[in-house]
């Protein structure tokens, strides 16, 4: 069975940046299986999940367990030559090897509200040429993923030619699974925050009222819905079966561009939709195409199964 060092060694033979791409993927798994490691740790969800009384440059209360997160990424991309280190648990970009080829982009921990719950939670990346700088668009990625620590500890990953899925063994080893990564282009299944539907602008209030109207409404079939505070865990299972996830800007304060962030969440995560045949948007533009104009910038995010997402899209113009 392939395992995820065999597969970058195939995968990053290209050039010196390629090479330096693999070198930061192989560096974030290792941090993966620290991390992984630490949350089985008994007594961990206490300590983990509390406050620090510190924010975070985006405003959210950080847990000890995002900055113990934090810490353990950047030494590992600190050792793997990696040019910067854009986090959402620092307020500005980390200068790391000044001859680094490679930016990497991190929600270290992300489903912070799931730490003492026991579900599943995880860490986003996303690998930028270093030569252009940290406000790039998705489609300048050399590579994303993120690892879910859940009750299997996985890693969906894309280097740009396709998507594959790995699971960590015992040994903090992330073997290939034999899955053909595809996201279904059917679903009858979404994820949104549905405590949130009073603040909902039209198209996504009118978008989900058709899929609670189900089959007696204009959509003639019945819908699901999941909504895991965790986007990594939401992510796995559009990815496994389909499915779409709307977090729309709405009227809240500080939501007006909803509330994950395009850098390190959305972006990542788009990279994967696309080369999953799926599709990743704010309503308006693809996710991948957006040019950040600051770091810890918001997008509204809404992606999954290519024909679901049409409707959604539809609505939105
Ligand atoms: P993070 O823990 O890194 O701040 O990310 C949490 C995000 C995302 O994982 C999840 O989909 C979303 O926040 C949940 O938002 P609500 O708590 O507003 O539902
Ligand atoms: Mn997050
Ligand atoms: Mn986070």
């Amino acid at each position: 069975m392939t395992d995820l060092r065999n597969y970058i060694s195939t995968h990053s033979l290209g050039s010196p940046l390629q090479a330096a791409a693999g070198e930061a993927i192989l560096a974030l798994s290792d941090a993966a299986a620290q991390i992984a490691t630490l949350i089985r740790e008994p007594d961990s969800s206490a300590d983990f999940a509390a406050a620090q009384g510190s924010a975070n440059a985006d405003g959210d209360t950080q847990k000890a367990l995002d900055v113990i997160c934090d810490e353990i990424v950047a030494s590992a991309l600190a050792a793997a030559g990696v040019s910067t280190y854009l986090s959402e648990e620092r307020e500005e970009p980390v200068s790391m090897d000044k001859d680094g080829l490679v930016i990497v982009a991190c929600d270290p921990l992300d489903g912070s509200s799931n730490i003492d719950t026991n579900l599943s939670i995880g860490t986003i990346f996303s690998l930028l040429p270093a030569a252009t700088g940290p406000l790039q668009p998705g489609r300048n990625q050399l590579a994303s993923g993120f690892f879910v620590y859940g009750p299997q500890t996985t890693l969906l990953l894309t280097m740009g030619e396709g998507v594959h899925a790995f699971q960590m063994d015992a040994s903090g080893v992330f073997h290939l699974l034999d899955w053909a990564v595809s996201i279904p282009a059917q679903t009858s299944e979404f994820a949104i925050n549905a405590a949130n539907a009073r603040f909902w602008h039209a198209p996504a209030a009118a978008y989900v009222a058709d899929c609670i109207a189900g089959a007696e409404g204009s959509r003639g079939r019945d819908f699901n819905m999941r909504w895991l505070g965790s986007l990594v865990a939401d992510s796995w299972r559009i990815f496994r079966r389909g499915g779409v996830f709307l977090y729309p800007g709405d009227r809240r304060a500080g939501y007006s561009e909803g509330r994950l962030r395009l850098i390190y969440e959305a972006a990542p995560v788009a990279f994967l939709v696309e080369q999953a045949g799926g599709r990743a948007t704010d309503g308006k533009n693809a996710i991948m195409d957006i040019v950040p104009e600051f770091l810890h910038q918001r997008v509204p995010f809404m992606f999954g199964s290519d024909t679901e997402m049409e409707e959604i899209i539809r609505h939105h113009s």
